[in-house]
């Protein structure tokens, strides 16, 4: 049997309460798989570490994080008593950075039983696969002069191994989708970068002559996503257009609260972190009303990083049947608390 041995970082707010409910479920769906096991290892790093000791993990904490197969996080911020640029640089920015967490990926399905805010969402069922270590967001620029002379420089850094690194993931999930990957360029303005990132993406591609492509300029993607998105599989995208379109799936999908997210190391030197793409909620934290959802989803893209494709598509399946059945949190028009989500998830495992 496989035993995962899984950091745990609930953090503050909603996560002290979707974590251990996202928890319960892993472990059932192991007894039920039987091939695996969780072994759970508790952080207590977040918001509330900070007040007491000044930093928001120990000095040792990458180090430490390093010993575990992966990283599951449920979210940090409390932004009434630590300012949010020191709670997510000093934790999550930095397990990112140190991890080398280089893709993110986000799925944007629109799950039976949720209502998306687009007329006609038809079933769409996309992979938004975002470079997430350089692209536009590098901090090579500057600022110089002042007043009417003032000029600022941002630079964006395309690495061919960094570029390569993500078109290569986005073909190996196509693998297993629709067979389609869309690349997301705009090489009719940034005349360096983008024709550049169309170079390795043409290269690339004929490594997996059975994955159909396109290339789509962003503006007229993002416009694609809300007219057409049934047509759309796998998008590959650098890390300011793939942040644009990871909160634009998001937003077609219906709630923040389901949500979930994934940070790959995908050379498996370093461990990966799972996290939903909420954040801390404090103006719902304590209530027992937070939508596990996200963080249990984000549980099923632990579960395929893993290998057990089996047991995500299972726990998918149950989190539809409970939104079928109506059992929902209010986000999501519903009535139900987060233990009777967590409760008809684990009953709609079997
Ligand atoms: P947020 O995602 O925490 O909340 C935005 C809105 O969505 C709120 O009205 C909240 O009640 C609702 N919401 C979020 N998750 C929900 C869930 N699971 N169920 C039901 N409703 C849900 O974003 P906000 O308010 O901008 O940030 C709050 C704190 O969280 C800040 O300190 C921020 O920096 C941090 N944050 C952390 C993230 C992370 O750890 N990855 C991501 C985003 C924000
Ligand atoms: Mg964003």
């Amino acid at each position: 049997m496989n035993t995962y041995k899984i950091a745990v970082i609930p953090g503050d707010g909603i996560g002290l309460e979707v974590v251990p409910a996202a928890i319960d479920v892993l472990n059932k769906i192991a007894e039920i798989d039987g091939s695996f096991r969780f072994e759970w290892t508790y952080f207590p790093w977040g918001c509330d570490y900070y007040l007491e000791h000044g930093v928001m993990m120990p000095e040792d904490g990458i180090e430490t994080l390093k010993k575990y197969d992966q990283i599951f996080l449920g979210a940090v911020g409390m932004p009434e008593l630590v300012p949010d640029h020191i709670s997510l640089w000093g934790l999550l920015i930095k397990i990112r950075r140190e991890m080398k967490q280089s893709i993110n990926v986000r799925p944007a399905k629109l799950l039976a039983g949720l209502e998306s805010p687009l007329k006609n969402p038809q079933n769409f069922d996309i992979t938004v696969v975002r470079e997430n270590s350089e692209g536009e967001y590098s901090d090579s620029g500057g600022r110089i002069h002042s007043g009417s002379d003032e000029i600022a420089i941002q630079n964006a850094v395309f690495t061919r191994k960094g570029t390569e690194r993500a078109m290569r993931y986005a073909f190996e999930l196509a693998k297993n989708s629709k067979g389609h990957v869309t690349s997301a360029t705009k090489s009719n303005g940034l005349t360096y970068s983008m024709p550049f990132w169309d170079e390795v993406f043409e290269t690339v591609k004929v490594d997996y002559p059975e994955i159909k492509t396109v290339s789509n300029h962003i503006d007229a993607l993002a416009a694609y996503m809300v007219m057409k998105p049934q047509e759309l599989d796998v998008i590959v995208a650098s890390n300011l257009f793939g942040d644009i379109l990871t909160d634009l799936g998001g937003a077609i999908m219906g709630s923040i609260g389901i949500a979930p997210a994934a940070n790959l190391n995908i050379e498996r030197e370093y461990p990966s972190m799972f996290e939903p793409v909420h954040g801390s909620a404090p103006d719902i934290a304590g209530k027992g009303i937070a939508n596990p959802i996200g963080q249990i989803w984000t549980g099923k893209m632990m579960l395929d990083f893993l290998g057990n494709h089996e047991a995500g598509s299972r726990l998918l399946n149950a989190i539809e049947k409970t939104l079928a059945s109506g059992i929902k949190t209010g986000d999501i028009g519903g009535t139900s608390t987060l233990s009777e989500v967590k409760e008809a998830i684990i009953k709609n495992l079997i």
